[in-house]
């Protein structure tokens, strides 16, 4: 069953003492309005992870994610977080491959194969970005630069692995730009990704794929964004650090 996710991704924000309260906030206020196959992740900073899940331990269909994880099991990689460290403090989503890691820490489609693995391996569950950046928009390039991204990061995975992940698209001009994807724009794209999963996995895995929307994502657009077929849901930035805005978004389902 393809499930609808709206998730946070708070980024590098929120001390520990404003983390507590924005993620308390959003607990009070979401737990009569998530319904169905819905669920919420919010996708915090490290230091937050374990209080986080302690205070979500009864709230159902709410979840703690971490941005990001390691590649590698354990050993001398200072600074880094491994997913099994993850695991141990109750966090059930990763993002994966979000475009600012692929800037600005040089992630590529191979590196992000192997985190994807070590996620899985844990019993986390991926939450994989893929998106254009302008100039490959502009260019007319992006069903090719998508098409890669997915190949090259998730398709080497068995159907039951892949099954376990979730797609986020996130245009990379309309990241932090206020400049949304038009509902049209993001369709196309959601039902070309399902297309190419049809063809690799069959039609079964293609369908209960979640693929979220990500990009300037708000309580305004989220209603017409989640009623296009092939949008399960969203990965909010910014709306995410607002706990009024982040339930209204979660509420645009019900
Ligand atoms: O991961 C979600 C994020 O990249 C979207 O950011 O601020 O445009 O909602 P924002």
């Amino acid at each position: 069953m393809r499930k609808k996710i709206v998730a946070g991704n708070w980024k590098m924000n929120k001390n520990y003492n404003d983390g507590l309260s924005l993620f308390s906030e959003v607990l009070n206020m979401v737990k009569d309005e998530v319904r169905g196959e819905q669920i919420v992740v919010v996708c915090a900073p490290y230091i937050h992870l374990n209080s986080l899940s302690a205070l979500a331990k009864d709230a159902k269909q709410v979840f703690v994610g971490a941005q990001n994880a390691h590649q590698e099991a354990a050993g001398a990689y200072t600074g880094e977080i491994s997913s099994e460290m993850l695991s141990s403090v109750g966090v059930r989503y990763v993002i994966l491959g979000h475009s600012e890691r692929r800037q600005y820490f040089g992630e590529n489609n191979a590196l992000l194969a192997k985190k994807t693995d070590a996620v899985l391996q844990n019993n986390l569950k991926p939450i994989f970005c893929i998106g254009e950046t302008l100039e490959e928009r502009e260019s007319g390039k992006y069903f090719e630069v998508i098409k890669s991204q997915i190949e090259e990061g998730v398709f080497h995975l068995s159907a039951d692995d892949f099954s376990k992940l979730v797609l986020a698209y996130e245009p990379v001009w309309a990241i932090g730009t206020g400049v949304t994807a038009s509902s049209e724009q993001a369709q196309e794209i959601h039902a070309f990704i399902r297309t190419e999963i049809a063809k690799k996995y069959g039609s079964d895995v293609a369908e209960n794929t979640t693929i979220l929307y990500g990009g300037s994502c708000n309580p305004k657009n989220a209603a017409e964004l989640f009623a296009q077929k092939d949008i399960d849901g969203g990965l909010i930035g910014g709306a995410s650090l607002k706990s009024r805005d982040f339930v209204d978004i979660v509420k645009t389902f019900n």
